[in-house]
């Protein structure tokens, strides 16, 4: 488990299947992520099954919880590259009750924390559709910058839209929130 200020990070289980299965073919949160295409139980399943939480080459892949243990989305670093330390990010509350009340933020930042202080990554980087401003604020929150556009990136709704370039170093992430986990019983810096 890596412990968050409001959430856990988990590997993801066989159990998640149903759960997982109904967010990412749900177009109210799939809108906002480059999943267009139904998506078939089998392969959400060989999806889960191919999920991983160590490391270098298949990414990393968990499981957002609640402290009081609601399985709420689910986070992955991808893309890793040793020789540059760097990965990509990507982010997605499922539960849309859950949404804008901090659990997206909070997850990232113990991500990004894991990935500078435990598999020793330089830079995070990830895309955001244009008209996504809410992930684009909680993505400021956490301490990325926009780096610039890609015009007219992805097509959706029978319109072309821009992808927003954004990324955090590590020097960044820790000037803003600390690298360290906060020590047993202590909080995390905000
Ligand atoms: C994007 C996502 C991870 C953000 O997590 P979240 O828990 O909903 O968001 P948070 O509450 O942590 O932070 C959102 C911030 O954006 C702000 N916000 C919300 N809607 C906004 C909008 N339309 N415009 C600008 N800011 C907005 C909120 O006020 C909040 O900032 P605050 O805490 O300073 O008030 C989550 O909404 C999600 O998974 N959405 C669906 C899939 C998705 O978009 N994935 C990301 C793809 S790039």
């Amino acid at each position: 488990m890596i412990e968050g200020n409001i959430v856990r990070l988990r590997a993801l289980e066989l159990a998640d299947l149903e759960r997982v299965y109904g967010w990412i073919n749900d177009r109210e949160v799939t809108r906002y992520i480059a999943a267009r295409y139904p998506m078939s139980r089998a392969d959400e399943e060989r999806w889960l099954k191919g999920s991983s939480p160590n490391s270098f080459g298949g990414g990393v892949q968990l499981a957002i919880e609640t402290k009081d243990g609601a399985h709420i989305g689910n986070i992955d670093l991808i893309d890793v590259q040793p020789e540059d330390r760097k990965a990509g990010l990507g982010v997605m509350i499922g539960d849309k009750d859950y949404w804008s009340n901090g659990y997206g933020t909070d997850a990232v930042i113990t991500i990004l924390r894991f990935a500078f202080g435990e598999m020793n990554l330089n830079r995070v980087w990830l895309h955001a559709f244009d008209f996504n401003e809410r992930a684009q604020a909680s993505y400021r929150k956490c301490g990325f910058q926009e780096e610039g556009r890609l015009r007219e990136h992805y097509y959706t709704e029978g319109k072309y839209f821009d992808s927003v370039v954004m990324s955090v170093l590590r020097d960044e992430f820790d000037a803003l929130h600390g690298i360290a986990p906060a020590a047993v019983g202590e909080k995390a810096p905000a």
